[in-house]
């Protein structure tokens, strides 16, 4: 078997790793980002901290922060509306996954046109859109590493997968430094959507000596931590670990697979407006228990990773 193998470009990873933007759109020819954050990084004053930065390295950055939670078709034409008002030759998505998604969605729609549903799987986008560049401040969503993106159509409910290697970053700062003041809450359901990324990478009939790898190391920095970080927010050696474990995760099941959690998971967060990583914990148990025997010795090894 070949396996077919896709990542970021140019990664950072490490404390500080997300004051390195300008460095890293200078070493990819860029100058002009499209900033696609959330509200609460604006009220927080990092966006201005990386407004700053950019401007000091002589690039012209300019933020979009009306992202939504589970980013929708109208959510994503607000940001290609302000995106195409300005000249812009990139995209940064700053934030948790529904930033980071949103991003990937306008980078692709101002390049190739057509609408969100167009792009909806089983439609591979691999020729690029704008290039992307993801720095998470979140440990779970891997969005930084993968080439998927989430966009639910709020007509139906139907949280629609896109996937092409036009949604895979170019470049990923991960910084756990940023994590350091998420909220308890968030901290678990995102810790739990990471950990399932990395399972469901492991017994995936798709998985493969590489993904393989990744996904044992993340179960192995994740399980430790998860209950670290929820107990202790300010713990800088757990979140690193979460932190790594997500990205890894991120790039294991990118090229690999999720299953069956992330199948069931997709239509009841759509329809039940349930967070991502807590509808994950309420179907990992019971999807673990049906699977296991049908994959006892990989579904071993994760028990022995965590
Ligand atoms: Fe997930």
């Amino acid at each position: 078997m070949v396996a077919s193998i896709a990542l970021p470009r140019l990664m950072r990873i490490g404390a500080g790793a997300s004051r390195l933007l300008p460095e890293i759109l200078g070493q990819l020819g860029l100058s002009r980002p499209f900033v696609v954050t959330d509200p609460y990084l604006v009220s927080s004053g990092r966006t201005d901290t990386l407004l700053e930065r950019l401007a000091s390295a002589g690039a012209r950055g300019t933020i979009f922060s009306e992202t939504v939670p589970d980013p929708t078709v109208a959510s994503v034409e607000a940001a290609l509306a302000a995106l195409k008002a300005g000249d812009f030759d990139c995209v940064v998505g700053f934030g948790g996954g529904s930033p980071m998604d949103t991003a990937k969605a306008v980078a692709v729609l101002a390049r190739h046109g057509g609408h969100m549903r167009d792009y909806k799987a089983p439609r591979l986008q691999d020729e690029p859109g704008l290039p992307i560049v993801a720095i998470p401040t979140t440990a779970g969503t891997g969005s930084e590493a993968t080439r998927f993106t989430i966009v639910t159509d709020e007509t139906s409910d139907e949280k629609m997968l896109c996937i092409g290697l036009a949604y895979l970053p170019v470049a990923a700062l991960v910084d756990y430094e940023l994590t350091l003041t998420k909220p308890k809450r968030l901290s678990a359901d995102t810790g739990i959507d990471a950990l399932t990324h990395a399972i469901e990478a492991y017994v995936s009939r798709k998985s493969n000596l590489f993904s393989d790898g990744l996904a044992l190391q993340a179960m192995r920095l994740i399980a430790p931590n998860l209950r670290r970080v929820w107990t202790d927010p300010s713990d800088r050696a757990a979140r690193e670990a979460m932190m790594l474990g997500a990205t890894q995760a991120g790039i294991a099941f990118s090229n690999a697979s999720v299953a069956l959690v992330h199948g069931m998971s997709r239509p009841i967060g759509a329809h039940f407006h349930v967070a991502h990583g807590l509808s994950n914990a309420m179907l990992l148990p019971v999807v673990t228990a049906f699977s296991a025997p049908a994959a006892v010795a990989r579904y071993a090894a994760c028990a022995r990773a965590m």
